[in-house]
Formats: C-alpha cells, sequence, structure tokens
C-alpha cells in the first residue's frame, strides 16, 4: 500500500472563490474546480490536443477545453463530451483551513478512441493532372443574384486551364458557403490556434472545411476573385483569409507548412480604384500561407475614381478581349509554374492524363 504524498494548494478561503482554475506543480497541471460546496481536482492537459482544462469554463460539472470544447467531469475525469478517454483525477483533502493535493492520480489516463479529424492527415499530393481551384469571394443576394465581373473573369479563366491547360478545376463560391468568422482562439495564445481549424474540430457543418480541402490537399493552383469594396478586397474575403490563420500559424506554433509547392494568383475589378493596394493586401497574405507567385501574378480593372457609370462597367467588362485573354494567360502562367514546381520537387510525378499534356498551355 502507497502512502499519498500531499501537496498543499492553499487557503480554502482563497481557492474556493474561483469556480475553475489551473494550478501548475512542476510538470504536472491540475484544473481546480469548485461547485456546490466541494471541490475537484483533475489533471488538466486536455486529452484531445493538450489545451489547458484549468482555462476552460464549468458547465454542469464538467470542465470544457478552451480550445475545441471537449468537457471532462469535474470529479471522475471521464469525457462528458465523447463515449470514451478520460483523464486523470485527484484526490483532494482539507486541513487547518488548506487545501491539499494528492500527487498520484486517483485514476489513470484512458485514451480516446474517437479518429483524428480527417483534415489533421499529411498533405501529400495525389497523383494526377495539375488541378486549379477558383475562388469567388464576391457577395451577392442568393435568391437575386447579379453578374459579378470578377467571378466572370474567374470562370473565363478556369475554362482555359480545364480546356487548353488539360487541368482539373474546381470553384469554391463564398457567398454559398455556410461558415463561421474567425473567432479569435488566436487571442488567447499562439497555441489554440490549432489545425485543423478550432472551429472546423467543433463545428462539424461549417462548410470551411471544403475550402481547407481544396487549398491544402486538392489543389496545386488557387485564383482568387475579388471586387474592390471601399479600397479593399470583399469582405467575405477576408472572413476566409481570417479562417486561414491556422494554416499559417502552424509555421510558427508547429514548423509545419502546409502549403508546398503550389501557385496563388489574383483577378481583381471594381468601379473605383486602388487595385495596387487590394493586390498588395492578397500577395502578402498568400505569400505568407506558403504560396508562389507567377510573373505578372494578378489581372485587374477599374472604372477609376471619377467614373460613376456603374451601369455601363459590366458591358465594358464583357466586351474587352484585353481581360479574356488577360484571365486565361493568368491561368496559363499559374499552370506553368506550379508544373515546374512538382517536376523540380518530384521528378517522376505524373501531370499528365490520357496522353494529354496538362501543361505548359
Ligand atoms: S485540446 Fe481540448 S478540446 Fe482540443
Amino acid at each position: 500500500m502507497t502512502t499519498e504524498q500531499w501537496h498543499k494548494l492553499g487557503p480554502v478561503e482563497t481557492l474556493r472563490r474561483q469556480p475553475l482554475q489551473q494550478i501548475v506543480l512542476g510538470e504536472l497541471r491540475i484544473a481546480l474546480s469548485y461547485a456546490d460546496g466541494k471541490f475537484g481536482a483533475i489533471a488538466g492537459t486536455c486529452l484531445h490536443d493538450g489545451g489547458p482544462l484549468g482555462e476552460g469554463t464549468l458547465e454542469n460539472d464538467c470542465v470544457v477545453c478552451p480550445w475545441h470544447g471537449y468537457a471532462f467531469h469535474r470529479h471522475t475525469g471521464q469525457c462528458c463530451t465523447e463515449t470514451t478517454g478520460a483523464v486523470p483525477c485527484f484526490h483532494l483533502k482539507e486541513e487547518g483551513g488548506d487545501l491539499y493535493l494528492a500527487l498520484e492520480p486517483a485514476t489513470p489516463v484512458v485514451p480516446s478512441a474517437r479518429p483524428p479529424h480527417p483534415l489533421a492527415r499529411d498533405p501529400e499530393r495525389a497523383p494526377g493532372p495539375l488541378r486549379v481551384v477558383g475562388v469567388s469571394t464576391t457577395i451577392m443576394n442568393r435568391q437575386h443574384p447579379r453578374f459579378s465581373t470578377s467571378d466572370y473573369l474567374l470562370e473565363i479563366a478556369l475554362a482555359h486551364a480545364r480546356e487548353q491547360g488539360g487541368a482539373e478545376t474546381r470553384l469554391l463560391t463564398l457567398n454559398e458557403l455556410n461558415f463561421r468568422a474567425c473567432e479569435g482562439y488566436y487571442s488567447k495564445g499562439a497555441e489554440t490556434c490549432t489545425w485543423p481549424c478550432t472551429i472546423t474540430q467543433q463545428d462539424a457543418d461549417d462548410q470551411m472545411q471544403q475550402l481547407y480541402e481544396a487549398l491544402i490537399f486538392w489543389g496545386d493552383v488557387v485564383l482568387v476573385a475579388t471586387p474592390i469594396r471601399w479600397g479593399a478586397p470583399s469582405s467575405l474575403y477576408f472572413k476566409m483569409a481570417e479562417r486561414m490563420n491556422c494554416i499559417q500559424n502552424q509555421i510558427t506554433v508547429a514548423n509545419r507548412v502546409l502549403i508546398r509547392n503550389k501557385v496563388a494568383a489574383f483577378i481583381i475589378t471594381g468601379g473605383q480604384d486602388n487595385i495596387q493596394a487590394v493586390a498588395g493586401q492578397l500577395l502578402m497574405f498568400f505569400g505568407e500561407l506558403g504560396f508562389q507567385f507567377p510573373q505578372f501574378p494578378f489581372i485587374a480593372h477599374s472604372r477609376g475614381w471619377t467614373a460613376e457609370d456603374m451601369d455601363t462597367n459590366v458591358a465594358q467588362v464583357r466586351a474587352s478581349a484585353e481581360l479574356r485573354d488577360g484571365s486565361c494567360a493568368l491561368a496559363g502562367r499559374c499552370l506553368a509554374l506550379a508544373g515546374a514546381l512538382l517536376r523540380a520537387d518530384q521528378p517522376a510525378a505524373s501531370t499528365e492524363r490520357g496522353g494529354r499534356k496538362a501543361h505548359p498551355i
């Protein structure tokens, strides 16, 4: 029989002022809770991905992890959100007005049987032809859509990549995806913004997953199309970009580069000017994620500050052979660079299908 080793945590009077707190004893993290006149102590490191349970919240006797919402019973350590898994729990005693913790856990850790999230896999390129992801960021009424000049040019670029470049293409229209805005987990601490994204792990219905799949795993090229809104990209673009912080943050917190050998380029259209500022914004962000850029990485069109005849804008863009040619040429430059990057990295990788040259265009 072992004698329990007790560690004095402090005065009961003080410790019961907080419903949940993190106690750090060397390597040991404890989530200490107090509710309904009783203390509870469980290991403070989340079974899921190491989140600090003591910094979470208390809900119905369960300690909810601040990172992805897994919860553990504050007395037993049993997982409340899964059918399996438990963190160790610890004995406590009160003596002389102080609270003591037994340093040996009273129960063992029980791993969760839940499989890892599908996005947690390694980003390996599946063999096949070059693949182009088009991302439309323009916003419009879903029931009564209007003509979008940036979408129009994006579709031309994708058709060219498919028909002339032998690429596979996929169009993601952000206006049709239901996804939550970034909730700022990074602001709690760099480690809190995880890959897969904290929201994606919590919310299976969040459709940002489609974008992650396309950009990290499927595509070799991403073509982002945006209108200019008050001198900036579309607000939907920013909503997407904020949710992509988790991709860049992997480089910072885990030295893990998720984007390799991928190319980005941009289509920017607007009634007023500021094309260069919008392009600068996009180039900086996608560069930070790890994308490469072709020579002349964007095409753009704007009517300029003094042109208020926006009713003629659509007609002008539709009639412009230069913009059509420019969209095709942009797709061609992207495919040429993506092919060169893949060949340089994997000389044996096949980018041909059915005997047809996939690139260059
Ligand atoms: S680390 Fe705790 S829920 Fe993911």
